[in-house]
């Protein structure tokens, strides 16, 4: 028994393990189930959180949810700065200015027309390239109806084509080093040729305009493309510049042989001077507000903002790796010179510090600025965030091949950044204009005279944070930057507090950027060396730190009977106080206050000069009472002799002066006006004719 009870046990205690075995079994396969289960309730949530647009509705477009944008915290945002501490040893100060916005004399010496002619409504009958679809038949023509200022035009702008010694004479009594400008494909190309010689007399110009500029000792930074597109190259619909598509609606580089040509061109005959290129100038403005919100073309048929602006830009990226690996094969070595490009991109703060408005505020700088530096500074394409939301919304980004993507990778030597404002920006569950799912808003800001233009100090160093975060630490230049304010006169200009201001707090923003942050910040170019056309406001906005008198009349050749625009006149250029603060900064080289920056008074003007091109001769400048006028008296060489020896000299003057705060007037120096400017750095005054006159102590 005890055998069978053993065996009975046994058999039990075997039927017991074989069910337990069972049992086991079967809770096995429920736990594999189970985790098999889950792990497909996992995979499906997480393909369905990084599917586009779908269900992830709190941060849409990303993968995983941004960081709040630091350095500052939501809501430590600072309300004054320092003012102090001393910028690196080599650091890039400049200013900038744009062809199209100062040149004029946009009928001369054989120029083409550009996009922004027929945009303005200039009278462009016989010009080069002005027989596209669209262009004006008959004068007057007329205005795009995106176009503000109606009736103003690049026509005459500043007269700097003209005026250039004048510009130079002014930079030069700034103490200023680096100056960026933009050369004009229609005056190189008149129609955009893509083979052939340029027009000569444009490569002369330019060539003049770099040689003196470097003999008064200042860099240029030129700019390839800063928007005015020979107007030759666009005639829909057989012509289509950056707007070109196939018939599947696909980007065609059909404008690449002229951009290369031209790029190639300028690289070959001024790149002996030139150090620094930048291929393309805000690609953002040029395509996204060009299809109907005020920048040229703004033409049917590509006026579809969710659609042409991203072919444009596509196009766009590409001729800008065409033209570094132009640069880079044929003339970077022996030239010795560095190329970029520059986007621009105001800061968008969180609205609240809520997932959605962070991720609102994060897509709304990579769908504008990144959209045109991920594929330059990141993988070679657009960002991953941009391109799911744009598929989800059926309007898929535009494709680049292996080949454009290995050439678009790495395009650029240093990060070229334009800013001017902050917003606030938070999340919307339409995707909007710009397809970000965002809306901004400014409450709070400082507003400048732009109706879009709303600032804080450290927006900025938040954005170079946010550039120096996603593209891994590029050296940066701020290559614009600048505040507008309104003024009918000089006097009134000249007391520009709020730009001084402005400059004051991004300056100082931009050295915490460099120095706490560790932010590779370079150099920073205000915008504007002078007041100019500003684009399609025409010019009552004005950016400049110095004023300009466009001595306004009537110009034949503006679509209007306006007689309210730049002529070629007599233009004074006055310095605003601005001016004269940036000029403390950039020669120290040290952040410095701004209360109380302002420039000379006209009673500096005052006293005795030693004229450095007549040794020798004397030169008296009396101020008057009030000081808005005087008179220069003096001796000259007398005939065959190029110094003076008080036997022998005649008399210099008396010639009639006008003043306007550092600049003098004079008007019967010689045949024309000129214009002198107090320098600080030599004490003296800087004249337009190249001539430096010392005050004798
Ligand atoms: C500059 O900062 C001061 C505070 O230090 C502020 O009052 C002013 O509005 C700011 N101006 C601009 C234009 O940013
Ligand atoms: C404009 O004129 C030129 C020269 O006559 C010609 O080659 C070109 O095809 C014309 N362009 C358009 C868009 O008609
Ligand atoms: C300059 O403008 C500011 C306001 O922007 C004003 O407070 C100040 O009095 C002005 N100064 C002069 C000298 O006109
Ligand atoms: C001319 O005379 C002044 C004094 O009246 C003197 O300082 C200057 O050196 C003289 N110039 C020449 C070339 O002799």
């Amino acid at each position: 028994m005890e055998i069978t009870e053993g065996s009975a046990s046994e058999s039990e205690s075997s039927d017991t393990t074989a069910e337990k075995r069972r049992r086991s079994t079967r809770k096995f396969l429920y736990l594999g189930v189970g985790v098999a289960l889950l792990l497909a309730i996992i995979l499906v949530l997480v393909l369905l959180l990084n599917s586009p647009g779908a269900s992830n509705a709190k941060c849409r477009g990303f993968r995983q949810c941004p960081d709040y944008p630091l350095p500052y915290a939501f809501g430590t945002w600072p309300k004054t700065y320092s003012y102090a501490g001393s910028f690196p040893e080599g650091f890039v100060w400049g200013v900038g200015t744009a062809a199209y916005q100062v040149e004029g004399a946009y009928n001369e010496d054989g120029r083409g027309a550009s996009i922004w002619d027929t945009f303005t409504g200039a009278n462009t009958l016989g010009m080069p390239g002005a027989n596209c679809s669209y262009c004006c038949q008959s004068a007057p023509c007329t205005p795009n109806k995106n176009m503000v200022g109606k009736g103003a035009t690049g026509n005459v702008a500043t007269n700097s084509y003209h005026m250039f010694r004048t510009d130079i004479a002014l930079m030069k009594s700034m103490g200023l080093k680096h100056y960026r400008f933009s050369i004009s494909w229609p005056r190189i190309f008149p129609t955009g040729s893509a083979t052939g010689e340029p027009n000569p007399e444009a490569v002369k110009w330019y060539d003049t305009f770099i040689d003196e500029l470097l003999a008064a000792g200042m860099e240029p930074y030129v700019t390839l493309y800063h928007w005015d597109l020979p107007q030759a190259l666009l005639s829909p619909p057989e012509l289509g510049a950056w707007w070109a598509r196939d018939k599947d609606g696909k980007p065609v580089g059909q404008i690449l042989p002229n951009w290369k040509h031209y790029v190639d061109t300028c690289f070959r005959l001024f790149g002996d001077r030139v150090k620094v290129w930048v291929t393309f100038n805000e690609a953002w403005s040029c395509t996204k507000l060009a299809s109907g919100s005020g920048k040229a073309p703004g033409i049917p048929p590509f006026m579809n903002p969710a659609v042409d602006p991203y072919i444009a830009g596509h196009n766009i990226l590409n001729a800008h790796a065409a033209a570094v690996d132009i640069y880079r094969r044929k003339y970077q070595t022996s030239q010795k010179g560095r190329i970029g490009i520059t986007n621009n991109q105001d800061w968008r703060e969180p609205k609240t510090d809520s997932v959605e408005d962070v991720a609102a505020a994060e897509r709304a700088v990579l769908f504008q600025l990144g959209w045109f530096s991920e594929p330059i500074f990141g993988a070679g394409d657009y960002p991953q965030e941009m391109k799911d939301i744009f598929a989800a919304l059926g309007t898929a980004l535009p494709e680049f091949s292996e080949a454009e993507k290995a050439l678009l990778k790495g395009s650029a030597d240093f990060f070229g950044l334009n800013h001017y404002g902050t917003g606030w920006f938070a999340a919307t569950k339409e995707p909007g204009w710009d397809m970000t799912y965002g809306t901004s808003s400014e409450e709070g800001f400082v507003q400048g005279q732009s109706t879009w233009l709303y600032g804080a100090g450290w927006g900025l160093r938040k954005l170079l944070n946010w550039v120096k975060r996603r593209y891994n630490n590029p050296e940066i230049y701020v290559t614009e930057s600048g505040w507008s304010v309104a003024a009918q006169t000089a006097e009134e200009a000249a007391n520009d507090t709020q730009r001084v201001m402005y400059f004051a707090n991004y300056t100082s923003e931009v050295l915490s950027a460099i120095l706490e942050d560790g932010v590779d910040v370079r150099g920073y170019f205000a915008w504007s060396l002078l007041d100019n056309f500003e684009w399609e406001m025409g010019y009552p906005i004005r950016f400049g730190t110095t004023f300009v008198d466009y001595d306004l009349g009537l110009d034949p050749n503006a679509p209007l009977p306006n007689s309210q625009v730049p002529t070629p006149g007599f233009q004074l250029r006055r310095r605003k106080d601005s001016s004269c603060f940036l000029e403390q900064v950039w020669r120290s080289n040290v952040m410095t206050a701004p209360s109380g920056a302002s420039c000379v008074k006209p009673l500096v003007f005052q006293g005795r000069y030693r004229d450095t091109t007549q040794p020798g001769c004397k030169r008296v400048l009396d101020v008057y009472k009030p000081p808005t006028s005087g008179s220069i008296s003096g001796t000259r060489p007398g005939p065959g002799r190029t110094a003076c020896n008080n036997v022998t000299d005649i008399p210099y003057g008396p010639a009639m002066v006008t003043i306007s705060g550092s600049t003098v007037v004079c008007t019967d120096c010689r045949t024309q006006s000129s214009q002198g400017f107090w320098s600080a750095g030599s004490l003296g005054i800087e004249w337009d004719d190249g001539a430096l006159w010392v005050k004798d102590l």
